[in-house]
């Protein structure tokens, strides 16, 4: 039964805002969260990570058995895809994911209060009409898409992620609008299925903020599976026809105008921070120039009692940073301490192969000057890569040139993005490559390809 007065009122029930709730219960607060979906657990169960990585899951071993066993003496043959059931499998494993975060709310004591939350004082927030209370308001309501000027998203034929989770079949041609993380995992997700999919990037290179070496073999490797790619360039119109959708595209920096048709094109150009309707010029929070709400030491925001942590605010939109916070402003909110290294947040890409990395590029340890050293070893040269057929890729390590000091780790490779929760969490202990190449790594697994790039950084891999 829902009190009208809390500890806590977390707005918002992503991963930031659930994980939150459900520490701040642990630690003995009263909590509510105010969720508007039908459903908990935010874009990531719901619309983001996980429906996307079951679709990215089914659609690789659609792909395997059509394109890959038969090189391992497994023959296939009357290989169909069942695109209903592949859905269906996508929507159980969302459905068990966000009934299993009511299942913990319910076991810590944390009410759900449904409904849309708007912030009508600094202890107060209104949920549909009524008024609830709070020492402390949380707000936990992330992020939305960002659309183009005058492309009109009808998540059909021009569509959203959202849309894109969600076709009933599978578009013959497909262009897809941004060459970042989204592009990459649905492109391929549908390009697997039998889709001629077409990647238009204005950078230079896709996924542009990541490592350029990475980014670029990373691109090699998706064009060798089929997906095209056209960079330096932009949509200039994409307007919906009986057929589907015609394209006016043009350099990144004007000229060159070209027309392209698609079935279905998917816009996937950033997210935004979410504040719609939440009351925040009322209680005077304030917001950047990006629209993400602002915030200073331990989350707080510029009024008393009210903070913000995950997409909404700064840094990147990933679900492990929003759940950190979350775990680290319950703490601190019970009179604990905590601490995130916004350095060492691991970004994955979940494509095949992997691309993951964690700590600066070198790039960006160029622009700042710092001298480092380079370790790098092929997936190619590792005895379980070529017995799993999986030889494309590279470990990089990036060491301080003069302590040794591990400053950053990029890997394409199978298993990426689990290979670098190692070096993520030695890096969290300020580990030396010397200590990655002196640990004791199992034979044979892929991790040996990260002690090798370790034993690189000073020129003495063994197997290559
Ligand atoms: P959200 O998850 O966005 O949750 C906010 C919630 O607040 C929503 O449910 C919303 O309905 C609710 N809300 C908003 N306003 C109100 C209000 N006024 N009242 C009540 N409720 C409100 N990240 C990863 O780390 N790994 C991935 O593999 C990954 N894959 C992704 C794939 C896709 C297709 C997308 C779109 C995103 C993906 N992300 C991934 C990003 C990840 O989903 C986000 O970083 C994460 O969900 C942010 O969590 P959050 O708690 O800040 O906000
Ligand atoms: P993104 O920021 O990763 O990529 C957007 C891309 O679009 C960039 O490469 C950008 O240069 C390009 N772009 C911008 N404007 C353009 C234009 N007009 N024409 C052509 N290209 C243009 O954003 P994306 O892919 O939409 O993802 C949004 C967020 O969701 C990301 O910040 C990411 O953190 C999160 N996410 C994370 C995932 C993961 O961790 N595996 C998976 C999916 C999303």
């Amino acid at each position: 039964m829902a009190s009208d007065s809390y500890d806590v009122i977390v707005i918002g029930s992503g991963p930031g805002g659930y994980v939150c709730a459900i520490r701040a219960a642990q630690l003995g607060m009263t909590v509510a969260c105010v969720e508007k979906r039908e459903t908990l657990g935010g874009t990531c169960l719901n619309i983001g990570c996980i429906p996307s990585k079951a679709l990215l899951a089914a659609s690789e071993k659609y792909e395997e058995a059509d394109k890959h066993l038969d090189k391992m003496g497994i023959k296939v043959s009357g290989l169909k895809l069942d695109l209903k059931g592949m859905m269906a499998h996508k929507d159980s494993v969302v459905d068990a994911n966000t009934q299993g975060i009511e299942f913990l709310f319910k076991k810590n004591k944390v009410d759900w209060l449904k409904g849309t939350g708007v912030i009508t004082a600094k202890d107060t927030v209104e949920v549909d009409g009524k008024s609830y209370k709070a020492k402390h308001i949380i707000i936990a309501t992330g992020s939305d898409v960002v659309g183009l000027p005058s492309i009109e998203i009808d998540e059909k034929k021009i569509v959203s992620s959202e849309g894109a989770l969600e076709l009933s079949k599978v578009p013959k041609d497909m262009v897809v609008i941004g060459g970042g993380v989204i592009g990459l995992e649905l492109g391929s997700v549908w390009q697997r299925l039998g889709a001629n999919v077409t990647v238009v990037e204005f950078a230079d290179a896709i996924l542009p903020a990541m490592d350029k070496e990475i980014a670029k073999e990373t691109q090699k490797v998706m064009k060798r599976q089929g997906l095209k790619f056209k960079l330096s360039t932009k949509v200039t119109s994409a307007k919906t026809t009986a057929k589907g959708v015609d394209l006016t595209i043009e350099g990144a920096a004007g000229g060159n105008e070209e027309k392209m048709s698609a079935d279905v094109v998917l816009v996937c150009v950033g997210r935004k921070a979410y504040t719609e309707s939440l009351g925040l010029d009322k209680v005077g929070v304030k917001t950047d120039d990006r629209g993400r709400v602002m915030t200073g030491d331990g989350f707080k925001t510029n009024v008393d009692g009210i903070y913000a942590i995950g997409d909404v605010i700064a840094g990147p939109m990933l679900a492990h940073k929003a759940e950190d916070e979350g775990v680290v402003l319950a703490e601190m909110l019970a009179g604990q301490t905590g601490h995130i290294d916004y350095n060492l947040i691991p970004g994955v890409v979940y494509t095949w192969p992997e691309v993951a990395e964690v700590g600066q590029t070198e790039e960006a340890l160029k622009k700042e000057g710092i001298k480092y050293k380079v370790g790098k070893f092929p997936f190619m040269a590792n005895g379980r890569a070529r017995a799993m057929n999986a030889t494309d890729g590279f470990v990089k390590i990036l060491a301080d040139a003069r302590t040794d000091k591990v400053l950053g780790c990029h890997i394409l490779g199978a298993d990426a993005g689990t290979l670098i929760a190692e070096v993520a969490g030695m890096m969290e202990f300020g580990t030396s490559s010397e200590d990655i190449a002196r640990t004791c790594h199992a034979h044979p697994t892929l991790s040996e390809v990260v002690k090798e790039a370790a034993l690189a950084v000073d020129g003495r891999a063994l197997h290559i």
